[in-house]
């Protein structure tokens, strides 16, 4: 804290005992200063008439006016199986990224795919070998079909820990499942790094690399796994979602990228055909890019209003390379989310083991303003 803004509390302090208010000697500066301001003052943000929903890193701007467009012109459609819209957007994937048809599978949001490759790996009655914490659908659904899951801590700066990975693979293990971004701790992985870790450890088993928040890194060291694909790496499948950066989380979208012969044998124990208004909408929301842009800019100005806060509240945290942002707030997940519920604002569930460490998904800039208000005045 500076030192102007410490003399300005020093004034507020007065301010409040010369209006009579019993002063806490537990409050900090900072729930002084919001406690001190006047009800009206322009500088009070009321509270949305709408709840915030921080909690599912999803959109706050919902879909671009594009996809609607294209599932709004979709809808006399609705009575026929996928396979115009599937070809269409099948067709804006194969441009996108370069990659025939073949090397395409298309899911009911990327986490069919997960679930898909988790179901193969318990079948094969093997063991998965994943980052802890990290999002958990392939995990939960391979451990559900019988497959054995080994955990490997993230380091101490809270990246994934490739080296350890590496060493905890077995002869059973049939897939290392990396997330990058990860979630719910918003850290990357450089390019280079998880190439070179792909090559060596496709050699032995299915590297699955899940890309849900890939849209959002701006990091020069960061690199998609999909030119890993495209340059005929076998047992490698990258995953992308519409769900995040497209804001079609409802409409469930997603898309792994592999070898072709990868993708057959999980086509074989997929069970869900594509709706066809979510083909439509992602078809056109990836042509898309000025909504994209839009996003991202907005995000960027929603991260910088919470990386100002954890840093005036001295919090711990680490540089987020998603639409989220994770830090440790010093008291239970669960009293903050009670507490924050209460005030219109949702956000993210416990993640062991870091049960102190809250998961905030960026919303908008204004929305961020109030739950930074809200959280000061509760927490701060
Ligand atoms: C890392 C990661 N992967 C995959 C998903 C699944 O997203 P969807 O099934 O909506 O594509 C999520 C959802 O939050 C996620 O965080």
């Amino acid at each position: 804290m500076s030192a102007i803004e410490r003399s300005g509390n020093l004034n507020r302090r007065q301010w409040l005992k010369g209006a009579g208010v019993v002063v806490s000697a537990s409050l900090t500066p900072i729930s002084l200063l919001h406690a001190a301001m006047p009800v009206g003052s322009s500088k009070i943000i009321p509270q949305p008439d709408h709840i915030i929903r921080a909690n599912f890193n999803e959109n706050p701007y919902g879909l671009s006016r594009v996809a609607l467009r294209a599932i709004q012109n979709t809808f006399n459609k609705a009575g026929h199986y996928d396979w115009g819209p599937r070809l269409k957007v099948i067709d804006v994937m194969t441009q996108l990224h370069d990659l025939p048809p073949d090397q395409i599978i298309l899911g009911s949001g990327s986490g069919e795919i997960l679930k898909v490759a988790g179901l193969m790996a318990g079948m094969k009655q093997g063991s998965v070998v994943c980052a802890d914490p990290t999002y958990d659908d392939l995990i939960r659904f391979a451990e559900k079909n019988g497959a054995e899951i080994i955990k490997v801590p993230v380091r101490q700066d809270l990246g994934i820990d490739l080296e350890r990975m590496k060493k905890a693979i077995r002869k059973d293990t049939k897939i290392v499942y990396i997330v990058n971004p990860n979630n719910p701790i918003p850290s990357i992985i450089a390019k280079r790094e998880l190439e070179s870790f792909v090559k060596d450890v496709s050699k032995r088993c299915l590297v699955f690399v899940d890309e849900a928040y890939f849209e959002f890194v701006d990091d020069p060291v960061y690199g998609s796994m999909i030119d890993l694909v495209r340059a005929g790496q076998k047992n490698l499948i990258v995953t992308r979602t519409a769900s995040k950066i497209h804001g079609m989380a409802g409409l469930r979208v997603g898309f792994g990228f592999g070898h072709a012969d990868l993708l057959k044998e999980l086509d074989k124990i997929k069970t869900g055909q594509m709706n066809i208004l979510g083909l439509a909408g992602a078809a056109a929301s990836y042509t898309d890019t000025e909504f994209q842009q839009f996003t991202l800019r907005k995000t960027r100005e929603s991260k910088m209003i919470m990386e100002e806060m954890i840093a005036e509240l001295g919090l711990r945290s680490t540089k987020s390379h998603a639409n989220f942002v994770f830090f440790d707030t010093g008291h239970t997940v669960e009293e903050i989310n009670k507490r924050l519920k209460e005030k219109g604002i949702l956000s993210g569930r416990p993640f062991p083991p870091y049960l102190t460490w809250s998961r905030v998904s960026l919303q908008k800039p204004e929305e961020m303003r109030y739950f930074v208000q809200t959280y000061k005045q509760l927490f701060g």
